[in-house]
C-alpha cells in the first residue's frame, strides 16, 4: 500500500542512512537516529587533547613568569577557565597569581572578565560586547598600544589568524597564540575513512554535524586521500543538518549550504527535525540535480567586464590602452618592502590577509588598470610533494628535486581548491577590497617553466638535467600530464574564488628548439588551456619564444604576452588574431623618466591603437627600479591618444 507523504513524514528518517560525526556522544545520536527511524552511520572524527598535555599552555606561563609576556588577551570565558584548569594541574594557585602581575590583562567579553574575577583577577583593558576581535584591536590601539610588546592570546577551538596578523601589522614584538583547547584527529581514524568512503560511495543521504570541527576533521581525512573535491560534492548531493550558525559557517566557507538548522542548537532537536523534513529535503535536493546547470562563473557575474583590461583581453575597441605590470607587487615598492621587512617571502604568501594587501594596495599605488594575485609560481610545488624554499639571496629552492623515472610515484594529486586553500582565502579578500572595477588576475607556471624548475631544483644556466628528462619521452609525457592535471585544478580553484582572468608564465621555455616546443610543450599547452573554465581571458606570457609564434595563435589563449626582443607591431603580424601583451623592456625602467616617456611612447606607436593591446613590461619589473621611472611610464600610457 502506497504511503501518503503526511505518513512517511511520521516515519521519520523512514530507513534512510544517517551520518554523524559524533565521538563522545557516538552512541547517544546512534540512538536518536535509530528512534527516528534512520539507520545511523556514525564514526568519530575528533579527539580532545587532555589538559595535561597542554604544552602550548606550559610553554606560555613560563614565559609569563620570566616576564617575556607584556599583554595576554583573553578571548572566551570558557578558554580562560580552560587555561586555568590546566595551568592549576602543575602550578600552585599563588603562583599563578603572581606570574599573571607581570602582564597586562585584556578580557574580551563579559565571560571572560566573570572568569578572571573568579581567580581574582582583573582585566585593566575590558572589550564589552559587541567584543569581535576587530573591537578588541579598537581597545587595544586606544588603551594600550601593542607597538614594541609581546602579546599573548588566549585562543579556544581554532584559531583566529587575521586578529594574530592585525597585532602584527600594530608592530607587536612577538605575537603568540595560547591554544587551551584543541581537538586532534581519533587516534584510529579507519572508522572515519570507512564513513567517508561510503558517502562517496552514495550509501548515504544524510548528514548531521554538531560542530564545526567535525567537518573539518571530515574533510582534513578527505584531503589525506585526496578526495576532498569529490567530498565536497558528495555532501552537495545529500541532506545536510547543522546544528547551529558556527557550524553552518564551517559549511558554507566550504561552499556547502546546510538545509537544515534546527530551532535549538541541541542533537535530540537537530536528529528530529532533520528526521521530519528528510522526505521533502530530499526531494528538493533531486530536482535540484536535474535541474543542476553548471554554475556560471562568478567572474561573469561579479567582474567588471567592461573594464579597460578585460575589454582589450577580448580584442573589444578601448578608449586608452590600459596596462599592469608583470611583479608589480614586488621589492622596488615601498610598500611592498614595508610588509616584507616583517615576514618572509612564504609566509607573505601563505598569510592571506597580508598577500591580499599587497595586491590590492599595488594596484591602488600605481593606479594600474588590473590587480594580479600575489603568489609564486612555486607554490604549487609543495603538494605536489616537493620541499621548497626561498632564500633572501640565491632565490628559490627545490631540494628533492625530479631526476627520474622513479620520482613519478612520488608526484601527488593536487586539489587546489584545498591544498592551496590559503591562495583561495587571499582572492577573496581581494574581490572584496579592489575596486569593482579593477579586474584581477590568477597565474600558475606554465608545465614546461614549472617543470624545469622541479628538476633543476631552482634556477639554472644550461637546464642539463631538464634535457635529461626531456629526452625520455615516457617519463616526460607522464609529468607532464600531471603537472597539467595539478595547475587545471589550481586554476580552476583561482578563476571559482573570483580571478577575472589568467596568467600562464612560462618564463624558461625560450631554451627550446622550435619542434622541440612543437612536440614537448604545445600539445600539454593546448589541453591545459582547453580544461580550463570558459568565459575567462588566458594570457600565455613566455620570453624568447618569437620562434614559436606560428604555434601560439592556435594555442587558446587569447592573448599572447610578447617579451622585449622583438618589435611589438612585427609579433603581432606574426601572432595573427589575438590580444597582445607587453613589451618594455625592464631596464628602460633603469633609466631616466625623459628615455622612458621615449620608449614608452615608442611601442604605443607600433601598437597603432589596434584593439587588443594591453601595455606591460616584457618581463618582471627589477627590485632597483626607481618609483620616478614606473610613474612616468604609467601616465604616458594614460595619456596617449591613438
Ligand atoms: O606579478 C606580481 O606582482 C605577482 C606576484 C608574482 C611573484 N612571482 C611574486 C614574487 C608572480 C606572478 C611571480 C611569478 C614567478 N615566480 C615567475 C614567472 C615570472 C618571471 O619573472 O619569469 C617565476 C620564474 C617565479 C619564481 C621566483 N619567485 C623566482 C625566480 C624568485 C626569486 C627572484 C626574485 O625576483 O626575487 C621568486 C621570488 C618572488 N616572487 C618575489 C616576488 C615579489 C621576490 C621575493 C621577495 O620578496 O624577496
Amino acid at each position: 500500500m502506497a504511503s501518503t507523504p503526511s505518513e512517511i513524514e511520521n516515519q521519520g528518517f523512514n530507513g534512510l542512512t544517517v551520518a554523524a560525526f559524533e565521538s563522545r556522544m557516538a552512541k547517544e545520536m546512534e540512538d536518536f537516529i535509530t528512534r527516528n527511524g534512520g539507520v545511523p552511520k556514525v564514526a568519530p572524527s575528533l579527539r580532545e587533547i587532555p589538559l595535561s598535555e597542554n604544552k602550548a599552555a606550559f610553554q606560555f606561563f613560563e614565559n609569563l613568569q620570566q616576564g617575556h609576556v607584556d599583554i595576554v588577551v583573553f578571548m572566551t570565558g570558557v578558554g580562560t577557565r580552560t587555561l586555568f584548569q590546566a595551568l592549576e594541574a602543575h602550578y600552585a594557585p599563588s603562583r599563578i597569581q603572581k606570574a599573571f602581575k607581570h602582564a597586562a590583562l585584556v578580557a574580551r567579553g563579559p565571560k571572560s572578565i566573570k572568569a578572571l574575577t573568579e581567580k581574582n583577577m582583573r582585566a585593566s583593558v575590558v572589550v564589552p560586547e559587541p567584543n569581535t576581535w576587530r573591537e578588541v584591536l579598537e581597545a587595544l590601539d586606544g588603551q594600550r598600544p601593542v607597538k614594541g610588546l609581546r602579546v599573548a592570546v588566549q585562543e579556544y577551538g581554532i584559531s583566529n589568524p587575521e586578529f594574530l596578523t592585525a597585532l602584527v601589522e600594530r608592530g607587536a614584538l612577538e605575537v603568540t597564540s595560547v591554544p587551551v583547547y584543541r581537538w586532534a584527529l581519533p587516534e584510529d581514524t579507519k572508522p572515519l575513512i570507512q564513513l567517508i568512503e561510503a558517502i562517496l560511495e552514495g550509501e548515504v543521504s544524510v548528514a548531521l554535524f554538531t560542530s564545526a570541527q567535525q567537518i573539518r576533521n571530515a574533510f582534513e581525512i578527505a584531503g589525506t586521500l585526496k578526495k576532498s573535491q569529490e567530498l565536497k560534492e558528495a555532501f552537495g548531493r545529500m541532506v545536510i543538518g547543522s546544528i547551529g550558525s558556527v557550524c553552518s559557517e564551517a559549511l558554507l566557507e566550504l561552499g556547502l549550504k546546510p538545509d537544515l538548522e534546527p530551532e535549538h542548537p541541541k542533537m535530540g532537536f537537530l536528529v528530529k527535525e532533520v528526521a521530519e523534513k528528510s522526505f521533502e529535503l530530499i526531494q528538493k535536493k533531486a530536482a535540484q540535480a536535474i535541474q543542476y546547470k553548471p554554475r556560471e562563473p562568478k567572474t561573469l557575474s561579479t567582474a567588471p567586464q567592461d573594464s579597460l583590461f578585460l575589454k582589450a583581453c577580448r580584442k573589444e575597441a578601448v578608449e586608452r590602452t590600459p596596462l599592469w605590470i608583470m611583479r608589480q607587487a614586488g621589492r622596488y615598492l615601498p610598500e611592498y618592502r614595508n610588509v616584507r621587512s616583517r615576514v618572509s617571502f612564504l609566509e607573505l604568501c601563505k598569510t592571506p590577509e597580508l598577500a591580499a594587501e599587497v595586491t590590492v594596495s599595488a594596484q591602488e599605488v600605481l593606479g594600474v588598470d588590473a590587480a594580479i594575485l600575489f603568489a609564486d609560481i612555486l607554490l604549487i610545488t609543495e603538494p605536489l610533494g616537493f620541499e621548497l624554499t626561498f632564500n633572501e639571496h640565491s632565490g628559490p629552492a627545490i631540494h628533492n628535486p625530479f631526476r627520474s623515472e622513479a620520482d613519478l610515484k612520488r608526484l601527488e594529486k593536487v586539489e587546489g581548491e584545498f591544498d592551496l586553500n590559503y591562495v583561495m582565502k587571499a582572492i577573496h579578500l581581494i574581490r572584496s577590497s579592489l575596486k569593482p572595477h579593477i579586474p584581477l588576475i590568477g597565474f600558475a607556471g606554465a608545465p614546461f617553466t614549472l617543470a624545469s624548475y622541479l628538476i633543476e631544483g631552482g634556477g639554472s644556466k644550461d637546464y642539463h638535467q631538464t634535457r635529461s628528462v626531456l629526452s625520455d619521452i615516457k617519463v616526460w609525457d607522464e609529468l607532464m600530464k600531471h603537472l597539467v592535471n595539478a595547475t587545471v585544478s589550481y586554476l580552476n580553484a583561482q578563476i571559482a574564488a573570483g580571478a577575472q582572468a589568467i596568467q600562464l608564465f612560462d618564463s624558461w621555455v625560450g631554451i627550446l628548439a622550435p619542434d622541440e616546443f612543437q612536440r614537448l610543450v604545445l600539445p600539454y599547452l593546448k589541453s591545459l588551456i582547453g580544461k580550463l573554465t570558459p568565459g575567462v581571458p588566458i594570457i600565455y606570457f613566455g620570453t624568447q619564444t618569437a620562434p614559436f609564434y606560428p604555434w601560439l595563435k592556435d594555442m587558446g589563449a587569447g592573448v599572447i604576452g610578447v617579451d622585449w626582443r622583438v618589435d611589438l607591431d612585427k609579433a603581432w603580424k606574426q601572432l595573427g588574431n589575438v590580444a597582445v601583451q607587453g613589451n618594455l623592456n625592464p631596464e628602460i625602467l633603469l633609466t631616466n623618466p625623459v628615455k622612458v616617456r621615449q620608449e614608452t611612447e615608442k611601442i604605443l606607436r607600433l601598437a597603432g591603437g589596434k584593439p587588443g593591446h594591453i601595455f606591460n613590461l616584457g618581463h618582471g619589473i627589477l627590485p632597483q627600479t626607481p618609483m620616478e621611472n614606473v610613474h612616468a611610464m604609467i601616465d604616458t600610457v594614460k595619456a596617449w591618444k591613438n
